[in-house]
């Protein structure tokens, strides 16, 4: 028995960042259904080249095909874990209360509230480590030396291509759409907790600590 931690909010909120927070602090591993399919584009397959082309528009991947990464990575956990970017709709928040009760898992949302003016900065801003998958941002997490990992000084940091400014608007509206919506459902059915996405990483990282 476990639960299933969801946390919902719009491209840049910190999910990934918190998310990383909690896998290394409290051993709860992040599902990251964006991270698996960024690895799988590097695939070169038709349904991986698929796949580039929808990240690429910042448009949403089909529920089927996301529901199944997500069925198989989650086969593996006995215990609690974080799902970071589903569900993004209301098809994947039905496929989720399937999945937790075949799992016997209780299901949590957390959502990580951030106003959309700072989301851009955040966004354009982000670099990450092909390494480690750190998460670092240019203008308000920068790295201690110039566009390298601090934990990898071999690996240049990578700009992630959905990070430019016209995608990040089909991105937030996209999340706006069909995702925003899961928000009421998770309330009405008393399983919503809400922290704010603004402020410094650790306290939202200890906001989010004591929730669960
Ligand atoms: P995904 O990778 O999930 O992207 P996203 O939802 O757009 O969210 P982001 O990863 O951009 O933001 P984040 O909230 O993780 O923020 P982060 O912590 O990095 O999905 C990508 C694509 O995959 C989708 O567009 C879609 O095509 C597909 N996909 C994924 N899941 C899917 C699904 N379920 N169904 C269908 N398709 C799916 O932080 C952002 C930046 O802000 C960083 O630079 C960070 O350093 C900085 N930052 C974070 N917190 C703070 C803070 N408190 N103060 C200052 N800076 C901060
Ligand atoms: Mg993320």
């Amino acid at each position: 028995m476990g639960k299933i931690i969801v946390l919902i909010g719009a491209p840049g909120a910190g999910k990934g960042t918190q998310a990383r927070l909690l896998e290394e602090r409290r051993g709860i591993p992040q599902i990251s259904t964006g991270d698996m399919f960024r690895e799988m584009k590097n695939a070169d397959t038709p349904l991986a080249r698929e796949v580039q082309a929808i990240m690429a528009e910042g448009k949403l991947v089909s529920d089927e095909l996301t529901f199944q990464v997500v069925k198989d990575r989650t086969s593996r956990e006995e215990k609690s874990y974080v799902l970071d970017g589903f569900p993004r709709t209301a098809i994947q928040a039905e496929m989720l209360e399937i999945l937790a009760a075949e799992q016997n898992k209780k299901i949590q949302a957390i959502e990580v509230d951030i106003p959309s003016a700072e989301l851009v900065k955040r966004l354009t801003g982000r670099r990450s480590c092909a390494t480690c998958g750190e998460i670092y941002n240019i203008y308000l997490k920068p790295p201690k030396k110039d566009n390298v990992c601090d934990f990898h000084p071999e690996t240049q940091l990578t700009h992630r291509a959905d990070d430019n400014k016209q995608i990040v608007v089909t991105r937030l509206a996209t999340y706006q759409i069909q995702t925003e919506p899961l928000l009421s459902y998770y309330e009405r059915t008393g399983r919503l907790k809400k922290v704010s996405g603004e402020g410094d990483l650790e306290s939202i990282y200890w906001e989010i600590n004591k929730l669960i």
